[in-house]
């Protein structure tokens, strides 16, 4: 169903190129659903203060209500029109990390739509850092929400073609701007009035950072209660099952290797036989960044094989190794809904 006054055109969605930013943020605001680049992963843009566009969001990506987008800001936004809070600790901490892959999760104003926040009363703010996200969001001159721009469940968009792999004929546009650098989702941290900075998701920006800069320690809040929608287990999945190994041991035909390091530099080097006959493997850069910028696109690619199962194979460390793992152990977990650990990932959290 398309709203009134969407520029778009009835049944597909335009693939537009970085030029025409412009005509993105025309149709955003005009209530339009457009995804865009940033320096993690693709985003579902829709204005944050609109309530029917971000419900289009909500039903495009065929995520239940209740789950909370989070806000993207331009660098000049004022956070004051967003946050009810002054805490020390976001300032800081957005003086050091913005532009930049870190989601803040503070006290909302009444400004963003209540449909984003998932009645909550707190928003997940992050300003990207990326030239076409910022030249967007100056435009469009506000809030623009962006899940990630996927169909719920399924691993997030590193490319314009993977948003248009699962969101096509959904959505108005997309705005392509390339692959992303990272490649995983922001670092999600909660600061609440005067408690204490909680990890939600690891990221990009590593907890020791945050300590360094707000003087206290980050209490990882993975353990507890699922606050964030992305710690359900069974998010981000390939549709094939998944298992995280450190060898090829046990592995038949049938199966996708996504390995880290042994030389070559992208997922599109496939090759057979790693371990087993009848085996197809994909190989990652060995360092953590490398990997995490192909692991996505390297689990579309292996998905799309059908493969019988999926082994990662993954780096033992470095900077981006826990964002690497809690991915992996969200993707490898089981999958609500299916009975079984090779089930459809969709219909999870
Ligand atoms: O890197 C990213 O964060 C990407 C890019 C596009 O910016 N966005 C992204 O959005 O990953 P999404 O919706 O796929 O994941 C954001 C997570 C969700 O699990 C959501 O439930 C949680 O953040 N979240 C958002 N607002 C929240 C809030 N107010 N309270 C608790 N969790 C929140
Ligand atoms: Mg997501």
């Amino acid at each position: 169903m398309r709203d009134e006054g969407d520029l778009s055109q009835q049944g597909s969605s335009l693939l537009l190129g970085p030029d025409q930013v412009g005509q993105a943020a025309q149709l955003l605001q005009q209530g339009g659903v457009v995804a865009f680049p940033t320096e993690t992963v693709y985003g579902l843009g829709a204005d944050a203060a609109n309530d029917s566009a971000v419900a289009r969001v909500f039903r495009a990506k065929g995520r239940p209500e209740g789950h909370p987008l989070i806000v993207h800001l331009g660098v000049s936004e004022n956070l004051s029109k967003w946050t009810t809070s002054s805490d020390d600790r976001m300032l800081g901490l957005a003086e050091a990390f913005w532009p930049g892959p870190l989601t803040m999760i503070v006290p909302r104003t009444n400004r963003v739509s209540s449909l984003a926040t998932g009645g909550r009363d707190t928003v997940g703010l992050r300003v990207p850092d990326h030239p076409v996200a910022q030249e967007l969001l100056r435009l469009v001159g506000g809030g623009v929400v962006g899940p990630s721009a996927n169909r719920f469940g399924h691993v997030s968009p590193t490319t314009a073609g993977h948003v248009l792999a699962d969101l096509r004929d959904k959505i108005d546009a997309v705005l392509d701007g390339g692959s992303t650098e990272i490649g995983l989702e922001s670092t999600i941290v909660e600061i609440l009035d005067s408690g204490p900075i909680v990890l939600l998701r690891p990221g990009g920006i590593l907890s020791e950072q945050i300590e360094t800069v707000v003087g206290e320690k980050v209490i990882d809040g993975r353990a507890g209660v699922s606050r964030a929608a992305g710690m359900l287990s069974s998010h981000y999945s390939p549709s094939a099952p998944l298992r995280v190994a450190n060898s090829s041991q046990g592995a038949g035909p049938g199966t996708v290797f996504i390995v880290a390091g042994h030389g070559t530099k992208s997922a599109n080097a496939m090759s057979r036989n790693f371990g087993s006959p009848g085996a197809i493997t994909l190989r990652l850069p060995a360092d953590t960044r490398g990997f995490a910028r192909g692991l996505y696109d390297a689990l579309r690619a292996a998905d799309a094989t059908d493969p019988l199962e999926i082994v990662v194979i993954p780096p033992t460390s470095g900077p981006m190794l826990a964002a690497i793992l809690d991915r992996l152990a969200k993707a490898s977990g089981p999958r609500r809904g299916s009975g079984n650990a090779g089930g459809s990932p969709l219909g999870t959290g």
